[in-house]
């Protein structure tokens, strides 16, 4: 078993990453938790074929359970379906020193994980992440939120959960455009802090080789988001180096209504097209673009600018949310493994997007 420790100004916690971790939730949270009351929030999807299991796993290990099933999808992470938990959890006679487990992929630990941070001030909650995104990225971290019909995570909070459970072996249920649409999050840590990663990944052949070495490949994404936040808990420096990738991505996704890309795919064409664009401008080692855009193959994501209306673009990228005045910052690579953070103008984003 992987344990990384995350240790934060005001709150220390364990991720646990183990294949099999699951069939021993029960006696593992028996170990942080002494009460009795849980709430497991999770999604249709993850109910129908895990839902029984947790249940039942709980149970046998004498907690009380309240099983809270939202509709999967994007769709859950808004202010209705938040409503619904905090009624089903008021129902539930939660209080402050019971627990809420949230099982599910990125969705749900989103929803899920603002629902305790702001439900009677704060529940103590435990992650248990299903998705290959979640495992990687969402579950560690703190950041947790719901969406507005303006726009995706506008209304959210940092709040740590006890403790993360990863088992890998859940990904085997998932469908497979979301195993990519993770990947393309795992290149990114391999970009930016992970060489040995990146060259590894080009190495796997067949996806038995990739889930071989799975456990690894989660723990050492894990160890690079956990270093970061460590570094930069609320989001004012080093964690900007999580978003390579993201500002062209979240652009390209808005311009197609996030119909035509997934979240990954839209990240895979942002992360190979600002190194293009740095790499002619000499900031990029040479070669970098092309050994991503090998990667990008190789996990059936795609590379290639869409056909977009520029300007369209580029308002949208200066209008992102992280931007301050009249400068922004980007990320861009030095090589592959190593990244840093630019700030620039925002009349010169034409230079590093198109
Ligand atoms: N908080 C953060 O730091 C952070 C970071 C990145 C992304 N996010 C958020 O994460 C969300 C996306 O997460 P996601 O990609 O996990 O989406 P998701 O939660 O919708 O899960 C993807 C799909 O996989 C299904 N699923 C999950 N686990 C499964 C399993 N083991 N077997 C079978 N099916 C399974 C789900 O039901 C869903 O249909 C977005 O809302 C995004 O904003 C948050």
């Amino acid at each position: 078993m992987y344990i990384l420790d995350v240790n934060l100004v005001h709150k220390s916690y364990s991720i646990y990453i183990k294949k099999g971790i699951i069939r021993d939730i029960g006696r593992k949270l028996r170990k942080i938790y002494k009460n009795e009351k849980i709430a497991v929030i999770t999604d249709s999807n993850v109910e129908k074929i895990y839902g029984k299991n947790i249940e039942d796993n709980l149970k046998r290990n004498g907690f009380l359970i309240e099983k809270i099933v939202v509709k999967s999808g994007e769709e859950s992470k808004s202010l209705e379906v938040l409503k619904y938990i905090y009624d089903r959890l008021l129902d539930f006679e939660i209080n402050r020193g019971d627990l809420i487990l949230t099982f599910g992929g990125g969705v749900v630990g989103d929803l899920g994980g603002f629902a305790a941070s702001t439900l009677l001030r704060g529940i103590p909650y435990v992650q248990v992440p299903t998705s290959l995104l979640a495992q990687i990225d969402s579950s560690i971290g703190g950041k947790v939120a719901v969406n507005l019909s303006r726009g995706k995570n506008l209304v959210g909070s940092f709040y740590h959960p006890e403790a993360v459970f990863i088992d890998p072996v859940l990904l085997e249920t998932l469908e497979k455009r979301f195993l990519y649409d993770g990947m393309a999050e795992v290149i990114k840590y391999g970009c930016i802090r992970d060489r040995k990663l990146f060259k590894n990944l080009l190495k796997y052949n067949t996806e038995k080789e990739l889930f071989d070495n799975i456990e690894e490949i989660i723990y050492s994404c894990c160890s690079i988001k956990k270093e970061i936040v460590e570094n930069d808990e609320k989001d004012k420096g080093e964690r900007m180096l999580l978003n390579f990738g993201h500002t062209l991505g979240h652009a390209v996704e808005k311009y197609f209504k996030y119909e035509k890309y997934t979240h990954g795919e839209a990240v895979a064409i942002g992360m190979y097209n600002i190194t293009r664009r740095s790499e002619e401008q000499g900031m990029t080692e040479k070669g970098t673009a092309n050994l991503i855009k090998e990667i990008l193959n190789k996990y059936y994501l795609p590379y290639k600018m869409p056909d977009m209306d520029k300007e369209e673009i580029i308002k949208t990228i200066n209008l992102d949310k992280k931007n301050k005045g009249s400068e922004m910052n980007i990320v861009l690579l030095k090589k592959i493994g190593e990244s840093y953070i630019k700030k620039i103008k925002k009349i010169d984003v034409k230079k590093y997007f198109y």
